[in-house]
Formats: C-alpha cells, structure tokens, sequence
C-alpha cells in the first residue's frame, strides 16, 4: 500500500503513471451518466472514510463519487463531529479508523495532523489539502494540461499571487514533471524557501519575479488562487487584498502570456479579486474542466494507493 501525501515524496514513474491511467480511466467513462459503475471495480467491497477539518465542495463530491463509481463506499466525517476534534489523538484516530476502513482521505490544518495519521494508520492516507499543500488539486491540473496542449515537461507555468498551499504543490509538480515555474507573489507572500530550494535542486527554473507583467512573459499556463486561504485570519484580509491588488488576473495580463496560454484556478475563485470573470470564463479558461478531472486524478490515485 502506498500513502499520498505530497508529490515531492512520491517517485517520479509513480506520478507519471498516475497521470496515464487517469487519462484511461477519463476516455473509458466518456458520455456515461455519472451514476453509472465504472466497468472496472477496484474498489468493490472498499470503505473508505473522507475527513473534513474545513469545508469543501470538489474535494468531498470528487472524492465521494470516485469512490463509488469504482465500486467501493464512503463516508463523509467531519472533524468537529469525532472524537478527533474533542481530544483524542490523531494517532488513536487512525489505528482505530484502519480496523474498519480500507482507506483514510483527510483535509486538515496543520501538516503534522496528516502525517501523524500515515504513520499510525494501516491503510493508505491520501492529502486532501493542508495548510502546506494541496497535491490532489495538482495531479490534476498536470492533467488538465496535458489533456489539452499535451506534455507539461519544459512548459513555463506562471503562478500569480499568494504562496499558498497549491502553488506549494505545483512547485513539487515542477521539480517531478519537468517544467518550469515562475512565482509572481509580494515579498512578504512569497512560497517557502525551502520548496523553492527542493525544485531547484530537481533541476528545473523556479523564478520569483515580483512584477507580474514580466512574469507572464511567454507563459503556456498561468494560474492563480484566492488570496486568503481557509487557514489565514479573515484579520489578514484587507492588508491581503492591498499587497495583492496588482496581481489580479485580467484581459491584459493575460495578453502579456503565449497567444495559447491557458488558465487555470483550483477554486473556489473570488471573481473580481484575484481573477476577471472575463479570464475565468474566457477562451483560455479550462477551470471546468480542472474541477472535472480532480474525479479521474483521485480514482488514479486511490487506485496506486491500493495497488490496484
Ligand atoms: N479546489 C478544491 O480543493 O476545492 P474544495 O475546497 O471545494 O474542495
Ligand atoms: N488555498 C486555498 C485552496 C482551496 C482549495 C485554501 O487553502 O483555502
């Protein structure tokens, strides 16, 4: 069994792999209603539990969907309502949950939470988003590129904005696929040197340009996300939003990128802060089709983690 708990610390083939049967698992369900079983059924006779410590909305429907269309069952757990949230220790948590579950999905808070859970759990734990990464949303957006101007490998991705948790996961994509990364973010709001550091020593072009006009230079992909992040203070929010005006995704920044250049946004997106609803719902925008593939990226996922 493997855990997934971030993309820097899963191999490279594994990745790679993952992202091919993702897009077999895609082609094979083409047209079929979304009630319909998959024709294979990895997970039949599989529990799999889905812990929210923060609210969701593509994760949990992503994940509860996936599961089911392969077969298997799920059940949605809020933190708040375990015992997890009123003192029992993490660890306890998931030596219990691994007796009756076959596998663990959790999205938390603190990056010590998830990996308390995969040292103590006996069944696959998978990431569903800390306050560090987010590399579920990552697998797919590789997907969501490739499936529409093919390798990522050597494409210049611009990420615009704060240095969260996604564009913690889309530098370890860099560093695993092979391409390069500008970050256009305030000094302040910079990713983690240490992240930045980890990619470099991969090989690949990690830039920090400050001025988001010379970043999108002559980018194939150019991404961005809320500027205040569920973990953040909502005390944050107005200094966020007046450090992180100029990086506002429009028309015209999206003119400085390839004529080609797509855009990308996890979601949920605060239309008229970080990106236009003229960007988020124009040509180069595949965000609908990112959503979508966060379905097959985990199904790949789920499937390499029970070695399925
Ligand atoms: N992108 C993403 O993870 O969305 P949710 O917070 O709705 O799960
Ligand atoms: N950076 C965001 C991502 C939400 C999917 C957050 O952590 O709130």
């Amino acid at each position: 069994m493997n855990h997934f708990l971030d993309i820097h610390k899963t191999d490279p083939a594994d990745l790679r792999q993952i992202i091919s049967e993702a897009k077999r698992i895609k082609i094979a369900r083409k047209g079929l209603p979304k009630g319909t079983p998959d024709a294979e059924q990895p997970l039949a006779n599989h529990m799999v539990a889905l812990i929210f410590e923060k609210p969701s909305t593509r994760t949990r429907v992503s994940f509860d969907v996936g599961v089911r269309q392969m077969g298997g069952q799920t059940m949605v757990l809020s933190g708040s309502d375990m015992q997890l949230g009123h003192g029992e220790t993490i660890a306890d948590t998931a030596r219990v949950l691994s007796r009756y579950v076959d596998m663990i999905m959790i999205r938390t808070f603190e990056e010590s939470t998830l990996l308390e859970m995969a040292e103590h759990a006996t069944v696959p734990v998978i990431n569903g988003l800390t306050n560090r990464t987010h590399p579920c949303q990552i697998m797919a957006d590789v997907l969501t590129y490739e499936e529409h101007h093919g390798s990522i490998k050597g494409k210049k991705v611009v990420w615009l904005g704060d240095g969260n948790n996604v564009v913690a996961s889309l530098i370890h994509a860099a560093g695993q696929f092979g391409f390069d990364i500008t970050v256009s973010a305030p000094e302040t709001l910079q990713p983690e040197a240490g992240f930045v550091a980890w990619a470099r020593e991969k090989g690949v072009n990690v830039s920090l340009e400050s001025n988001p006009q010379k970043a999108v230079e002559g980018a194939d992909l150019v991404v961005t996300d809320t500027w205040v992040s569920m973990h953040d203070s909502q005390t944050t929010k107005e200094r966020r939003h007046n450090q992180l005006r100029g990086y506002q995704v429009d028309d015209a920044l999206m003119a400085q990128a390839k004529n080609d250049a797509l855009f990308m946004h996890c979601l949920p997106a605060h239309r008229g802060e970080e990106v236009t609803s003229s960007v988020m719902d124009g040509p180069q925008s595949v965000i609908w089709d990112e959503a979508e593939n966060r379905l097959h990226a985990q199904k790949a996922v789920m499937r390499w983690c029970l070695g399925k």
